[in-house]
């Protein structure tokens, strides 16, 4: 009995650090939705509700979709005690969180270690620890902690990511840690050592192909910064939102799927297409993003504007993106040996969800402008 006494605050500490360890905290890129790309500034305690009831409703939390996030501009004033409030449109944070999280959903935040964030409203600096408390309290289970003020005060950008990383591990609660600095300072080479599950490899995303495209091609060299507990992230999904084809959407989700990106949704999900909800919750795809060996992808091959992405998968197969990023339609063709395949492969189509039967030594394959056709190897 004397012996095994004291083992038990031990034990209690032991599992309360595996669970907020970042390979416990994100295994897999997080899934979820986002205020920001469509809602902007107009988010409210209704837009969070009506998403995280659309979440349930149209099958994305069954697909693996889980974070409801709140983006900028919810934040009030500190109270004489330094305390933070929410502004008029979030009247109780805490019935929020109990909502959201009565569908078996989890609800994000978002702040600044600067002052002022990126809208002008207020930051976290000076009041780190004070915060996480908050958000703990809140019964909030993610943070996207934005750079924006903090660039002028000359702060140094590990430590004071760290800063927030340790603060959050203080309040005991796991909460995903999202850095948003936009890739500056190569954040690959330290996000995780600061405490980031993700961290931002570029400046903002738009609903334009030229934009999404500049972002999600532009990752090549940074798979080997990614894995279980750390991702890296090239901003969130403008899947729906209006500025794209369906051709330039599959070709964003299937990237972002080949990258083990975060997948956050950003359009308004109480009104989607089914084309947009196609897209976004084809388990398939989303099977490639969620894959357990957690490997980012990478390209294996170009000419001119056309590419080709693979993704190394736990079961020995391979995701291969062949993408169009030109003008008009092009037959793509993918050497067997460029995937580290063997003579013959078995092929399946990801968006037609069709098994392809038996190819040798080449796959070859019609793609659409700005399109992608996208397939599981083996
Ligand atoms: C920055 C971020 C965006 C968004 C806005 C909010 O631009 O990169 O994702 O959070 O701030 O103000």
């Amino acid at each position: 009995m004397k012996l095994v006494l004291p083992l038990f605050p031990l034990l209690f500490v032991t599992l309360a650090c595996a669970q907020l360890a970042p390979e416990r905290l994100a295994p897999v890129p997080p899934m979820g939705w986002n205020s920001w790309n469509h809602f902007a500034e107009r988010v409210n305690d209704r837009v969070i509700r009506e998403a995280a009831d659309a979440m349930v409703a149209s099958g994305m939390r069954d697909a693996g979709y889980v974070y409801v996030n709140i983006d900028d501009t919810w934040e009030g004033q500190r109270g004489a005690d330094g305390i933070i409030h929410p502004n008029a449109k979030f009247p109780d944070m805490n019935a929020l969180a109990d909502y959201v999280h009565s569908k078996g959903l989890k609800l994000g935040i978002y702040s600044s270690p600067g002052p002022k964030t990126c809208a002008g409203y207020e930051g976290s600096y000076g009041h780190e620890e004070q915060d996480a408390r908050t958000y703990a309290g809140w019964g909030i289970d993610y943070l996207k902690y934005d750079w924006c003020s903090a660039d002028d005060l000359h702060l140094d950008m590990p430590s004071t990511y760290k800063k927030m990383h340790e603060a959050l591990l203080k309040t005991g609660r796991p909460i995903v840690y999202s850095l948003c600095q936009y890739g500056e300072h190569q954040v690959w080479r330290w996000g995780a050592s600061a405490g980031g599950n993700l961290w931002r490899t570029s400046g903002d995303i738009s609903d334009k192909y030229d934009r999404m495209a500049l972002i999600g091609f532009g990752q090549h060299g940074l798979a080997r910064f990614a894995g279980p507990g750390h991702w890296n992230d090239p901003d969130m999904l403008e899947v729906g939102n209006g500025g794209m084809n369906e051709n330039e959407y599959r070709t964003h989700m299937s990237l972002w799927a080949l990258l083990a990106a975060p997948l956050l949704a950003g359009n308004d999900l109480s009104k989607m297409t089914p084309q947009t909800l196609a897209i976004l919750t084809n388990r398939e795809v989303i099977a490639v993003d969620q894959d357990r060996l957690g490997r980012q992808g990478e390209r294996v091959w170009e000419e001119g504007p056309l590419e080709v992405w693979m993704k190394p998968l736990a079961d020995g197969g391979k995701a291969v993106g062949l993408f169009n990023r030109g003008e008009a339609a092009e037959t793509l063709s993918v050497q067997l040996h460029d995937l580290g395949l063997g003579e013959a492969a078995a092929v399946r189509d990801l968006w037609e969800h069709k098994d392809l039967g038996t190819v040798k030594s080449a796959f070859a394959a019609r793609v659409p402008v700005h399109g992608v056709v996208m397939i599981r190897v083996k």
